[in-house]
């Protein structure tokens, strides 16, 4: 192996293997299962789930894999391969076990962030105009409004506004208008003295005070009663706030970020909400853009996703197959990233493959549609043309593969990433690698 460029290091113990593959950037994993015992599992699981590490399980003909290998191989190998086997194809294999992991480990999100704050992610034109909105309204102190429909990412843009502004050391505080009961808007926002009135044991600082210096955003804005209305009006204009039970005036300087996801201006044509309020609050606007607009950030978005919250899948996800891809680009997206992030970690839960499927989104299958892209035809192509293959042999793998022009190992490759079927009753043996019928496959 060294002569063909590799670096080897080579594990005897599990504790040994866990050292290497600690330490190691982008590589390929060679594992043999035999002189491990039950109590090393623990620690090989730890290795084979390192992102990135490609991992490929290697047994010598006739060792029969117990259970818990078995399941090992299945969810974080990319190959199964039986000795004697030649040099070539060993380094065939690590080689495309590398290169997996290095697509794997390449998290395209990073490239697209908001600069200065890593939770926001947008390359489209629209995310782009939306980070330089930021930029510029940061530097300011006038009233900024976000609207945008549910689940667009206007919180996460009013904490960057703050995070990105001058007030950044003093606190931001969020109230949503709308979970509040109405009667307790006002002693929330502006506070209370003790004795104020029944059940007022003690002083209560409101949000608008224990913003001070900071950021205060109201959420829901549209959902403020009148009443609450014209107090945070009257604040607006003075700068100051009376505790409720005191006449003291108390200067609070704060920057207001208000944000709704209902039509502001026709509850002000209905006379629901203040049009002087609104003036005060809409100095600066910001519109975020739904995400079935944003294009190939929908894609990139998934991809974040899917980084954030794999580790809490059993199987070692690689990513989505094109179809899932294309499904997520024609969906309407109404819950916004907001759905995008509940579907993608439903997948993970639900997924049988390595690569996540319309069907685990709980997305209609864009093969049904009438315009296919050309990785959708080859996808589609390939995984009947296997079907069909195993349908004639028998489901016998050796065969299978040999009829379809490919190896065995990238024929079970195939079936594992389009979640064709479990591996864990397979085997690379040519005698015994019969599958028993599936019907799904
Ligand atoms: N550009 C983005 N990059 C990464 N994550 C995002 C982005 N936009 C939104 N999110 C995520 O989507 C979820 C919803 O975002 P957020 O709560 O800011 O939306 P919202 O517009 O305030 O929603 P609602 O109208 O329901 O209150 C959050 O988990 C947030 O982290
Ligand atoms: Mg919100």
């Amino acid at each position: 192996m060294r002569l063909a460029g590799w670096e080897v290091t080579v594990a005897k113990t599990a504790a040994g293997a866990q050292a290497a593959t600690g330490k190691t950037g982008v590589a390929a994993g060679l594992i043999d299962f035999d002189g491990f015992a039950p109590r090393d599992y623990a620690a090989l699981k730890e290795c084979l789930s390192q992102p990135a590490v490609g991992w490929v399980a290697v047994s010598a003909e006739g060792r029969t894999a117990s259970r818990v290998e078995r399941e090992l191989i299945r969810n974080y190998c990319f190959d199964y391969i039986t000795l004697p086997l030649q040099y070539e194809w060993i380094s065939q294999v690590l080689g495309h076990a590398r290169g997996m992991a290095e697509l794997d480990y390449f998290d395209p999100a990073a490239e697209a962030t908001c600069p200065g704050n890593h939770e926001m992610i947008g390359t489209c034109d629209a995310m782009q105009q939306l980070f330089g909105t930021i930029r510029k309204v940061a530097n300011t102190n006038a009233g900024v409004f976000i609207s945008g429909e549910s689940g667009t990412g206007k919180e996460l843009t009013a904490r960057a506004i703050h995070e990105r502004s001058p007030r950044r050391k003093a606190p931001f505080i969020a109230i949503n208008c709308g979970a509040i009961p109405q009667h307790l808007l006002q002693s929330e926002l502006f506070g209370y003295e003790r004795g104020a009135f029944t059940g007022a044991d003690q002083r209560k600082i409101g949000r608008i005070e224990s913003a001070n210096g900071g950021t205060l955003f109201l959420d829901e804005i549209g959902d403020m009663p009148l009443e609450a209305q014209a107090s945070l009006l009257r604040f607006l204009q003075e700068g100051k706030i009376e505790r409720l039970g005191s006449h003291e005036s108390i200067p609070v300087d704060i920057r207001v970020i208000s944000a709704t996801h209902v039509d502001l201006e026709a509850a002000m044509l209905d006379g629901r909400f203040r049009a002087d309020l609104f003036h005060r609050l809409c100095v600066l606007r910001v519109d975020e853009p739904p995400l079935r607009a944003r294009g190939k950030d929908i894609e990139i978005l998934a991809h974040h996703v899917l980084q954030k919250y794999k580790s809490e899948s059993t199987r070692k996800i690689r990513g989505f197959t094109p179809s899932a891809i294309a499904a997520m680009c024609n969906h309407p997206w109404p819950g916004n990233v907001r759905e995008l992030n509940n579907r993608v970690r439903r997948a993970l839960v639900m997924a049988e493959g390595r690569l996540l499927t319309p069907h685990d989104l709980d997305l209609e299958s864009p093969a049904d549609k009438e315009t296919m892209t050309l990785d959708l035809v080859r996808e589609e192509a390939e995984r009947s043309a296997i079907e069909t293959a195993l349908r004639r042999h028998d489901y016998r793998m050796g065969e299978t593969a040999a009829a379809l022009g490919i190896s065995r190992v990238t024929l079970y490759r195939l079936m594992v990433a389009y979640g064709m079927r479990n591996v864990k009753d397979m085997t690379v043996d040519d005698t015994e690698d019969r599958l028993d019928g599936d019907p799904s496959v």
